[in-house]
């Protein structure tokens, strides 16, 4: 059977695979960065129900007090961490909501927190600017 023509017709086969290994491997990667950037961007649930609350500035301010200030300052003003004053300008609610919740960047710690709370204390970090 080893024709001319079988030979090309293995060639051609071989060729396909390859490009089909190709494709696939380009489908997994593509489909690892899609799965990382919906990571990094939380739809998770917590984040979609404080979003939907229309917080409270004034309860936002006392819980504020209560567990941001030892390192925030006493006004938002910066004191072991960055002022705060800006940060709804710098940083996406989101973001903001990710750096209370998830202590990603220590020694911040990560709050355990409803969202009505969470909900408050943006609209309290929004009222700073
Ligand atoms: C133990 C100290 C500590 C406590 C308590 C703390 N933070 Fe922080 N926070 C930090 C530090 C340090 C950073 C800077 C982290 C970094 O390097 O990105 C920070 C960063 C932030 C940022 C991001 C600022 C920016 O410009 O990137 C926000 C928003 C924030 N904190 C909000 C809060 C809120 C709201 C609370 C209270 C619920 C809180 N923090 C309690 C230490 C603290």
């Amino acid at each position: 059977m080893n024709t001319p023509s079988s030979k090309s017709l293995i060639n051609q086969s071989q060729k396909i695979s390859s490009w089909r290994i190709f494709f696939l491997s380009l489908a997994t990667i593509a489909s690892l960065i899609l799965l990382w950037t919906l990571g990094s961007f939380h739809n998770d649930p917590f984040i979609t129900e404080t979003l939907s609350i229309n917080g409270d500035v004034l309860s936002g301010s006392k819980l504020f007090k209560i567990n941001c200030v030892g390192c925030h300052g006493i006004s938002a003003q910066g004191l072991v961490g960055p002022d705060l004053h800006e940060v709804t300008k710098e940083l996406s609610d989101k973001k903001i909501v990710n750096q209370v919740i998830k202590g990603l960047t220590p020694p911040m710690p990560s709050f355990e927190i409803e969202p009505k709370s969470m909900a408050d204390l943006l609209a309290y970090m929004h009222s700073l600017n």
